[in-house]
C-alpha cells in the first residue's frame, strides 16, 4: 500500500526550484527515511555549512572545555592556550577512546584520552604516546586530534565539518549587519532548556521558522496578533513582527525578529532579550532543540524575569513539541505525500527547503 508516495530518492532526482506560488512541499519521506539522514550526514552537515554548536559562556579561560554531538558525531570544544576556540572529534586516534565524557570542566593544559592515557597539547598536537617504545614507522605528527574547523560570531561558536567551507562571515553574508541595532554582542547569557523531540530535524526547523501557526497553538503570543514582513539573504532569512513587544511582555524598541540562519539556528527576540535556538540532529527520528536565553547584564541576574521568560519559553516549546512529534508521526501515513506553501507566511519554509535541496543535489 505505498499508492501516492513518492521516495525520497526519485524526489531528489526529480526535484528542480520552483518560485513559492508554484512550488510544493518536499514530499513525506525526505523527513522519515534513514537514507536520507545519512545523505544529509554526508552532503549537509558535513558539507560546506556551518553548524552553530553553543555559546562562549560555555567555555573559560585556556583548557575549558565542553562535549556535544550533532548529526551523530561526538565532539569536544576546548579553547586553547591563545584563547582560541578549537574543535575536534571527541575520538582518540589511538584506538578511538573518548577524550572528555563530562559536559564540561576543564583539561588544564592538555587534553587526556580516558582509555590509555596518551595526552594532547589543546592545539591537538599528540605530546605522549604512554609506553609506545618498539612501535615502528610511527609518526606522532599523524596521530593528532581530528580538528574542525571552529569560529565564532558574536557570543556563538560555529563549526564546520568542510576544510573547504567559506568563512563563517562569508556564510552568514549581510545577516550580522541587518541585526546590528539590535546589539546582540551586549547582552548576556542568562539561561539554558533542553528538549528532545522524536521528530525529524527538519519539522523542527520548518515550525520555529514559520509564523503562520501561532494564532492556532500560541495565542497567548503577543507577536501572534502582530503584522509580519520579512527578508531572506543567501543562507538565512529573518521575520520581523510588531508590534514591538517582547514574549515577556515588556517593550523593546525594536520589532520583534525571527531569525533563521540555515542550517539549525534561530534567534528571536527584539532589542532587550532574545533566545536562540540550536537545533541538533541526532537521527532521522530524534532531534535536539535547545534554547539560551539572553538579556542585558542586570536582568540576566534578575531571578524573577528569567523565571518569567522561562516560563513563556517553556509554555510555546510544550505547545511545539507534541506538534512536531504528531506531524512526524503523520508523514508515515499513506494518506499524505507532499503539500503547499502560503505565500505570505510560509516563504521561509520554502527558502530553507531550496537550500537542502541544493546541498543534497550538489553536495555543495
Ligand atoms: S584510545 Fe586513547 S589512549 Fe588509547
Ligand atoms: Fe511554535
Amino acid at each position: 500500500m505505498t499508492v501516492g508516495r513518492t521516495s525520497a530518492q526519485e524526489y531528489i532526482d526529480q526535484w528542480v526550484p520552483m518560485p513559492v506560488e508554484k512550488a510544493e512541499t518536499m514530499v513525506a519521506t525526505m523527513y522519515t527515511d534513514p537514507e536520507v539522514f545519512k545523505l544529509e550526514q554526508e552532503r549537509l552537515f558535513g558539507g560546506k555549512t556551518w553548524l552553530a554548536i553553543g555559546g562562549l559562556h560555555q567555555l573559560d579561560g585556556p583548557g575549558s572545555y565542553f562535549t556535544t554531538s550533532i548529526a551523530g558525531q561526538p565532539l569536544l570544544i576546548v579553547k586553547d592556550q591563545d584563547d582560541r576556540v578549537r574543535a575536534f572529534f571527541n575520538v582518540c586516534p589511538h584506538r578511538g577512546g573518548m577524550l572528555a565524557s563530562d559536559a564540561c570542566g576543564s583539561m588544564g593544559r592538555s587534553i587526556q584520552c580516558q582509555y590509555h592515557g596518551w595526552s594532547f597539547g589543546l592545539d591537538g598536537a599528540l605530546r605522549t604516546a604512554r609506553d609506545f617504545e618498539g612501535v615502528e614507522d610511527f609518526d606522532p605528527d599523524q596521530f593528532g586530534l581530528r580538528a574542525l574547523q571552529a569560529d565564532t560570531w558574536e557570543q556563538f561558536i560555529f563549526v564546520s565539518f568542510s576544510p573547504d567551507a567559506p568563512p563563517l562571515l562569508e556564510f552568514l553574508g549581510d545577516m550580522p549587519e541587518r541585526l546590528e541595532r539590535y546589539k546582540i554582542g551586549e547582552k548576556v547569557h542568562a539561561f539554558t532548556q533542553e528538549y528532545e523531540e522524536r521528530a525529524n530535524w527538519k519539522l523542527v526547523w520548518e515550525n520555529a521558522a514559520e509564523l503562520y501557526h501561532l494564532p492556532f497553538i500560541h495565542p497567548q503570543l503577543p507577536v501572534a496578533k502582530g503584522t509580519h514582513d520579512e527578508v531572506r539573504g543567501g543562507n538565512y532569512s529573518i521575520g520581523v513582527s510588531g508590534p514591538p513587544e517582547s514574549v515577556d511582555g515588556a517593550n523593546g524598541t525594536l520589532p520583534y525578529l525571527d531569525v533563521n540562519l540555515f542550517p539549525n539556528f534561530n534567534i528571536v527576540g527584539d532589542d532587550r532579550s532574545f533566545v536562540v535556538a540550536y537545533i541538533v540532529p541526532h537521527a532521522v527520528d530524534r532531534t535536539g532543540w535547545r534554547l539560551d536565553g539572553y538579556a542585558p547584564q542586570n536582568l540576566a541576574n534578575d531571578e524573577r524575569f528569567k523565571e518569567g521568560y522561562m516560563a513563556s519559553t517553556d509554555g510555546v516549546n510544550v505547545q511545539d513539541i507534541p506538534l512536531n512529534e504528531s506531524v512526524h508521526r503523520n508523514l508515515q501515513s499513506f494518506g499524505f505525500d507532499q503539500g503547499r506553501l502560503s505565500v505570505r507566511w510560509e516563504s521561509q519554509i520554502h527558502h530553507f527547503q531550496n537550500l537542502l535541496m541544493g546541498h543534497l543535489r550538489d553536495g555543495s
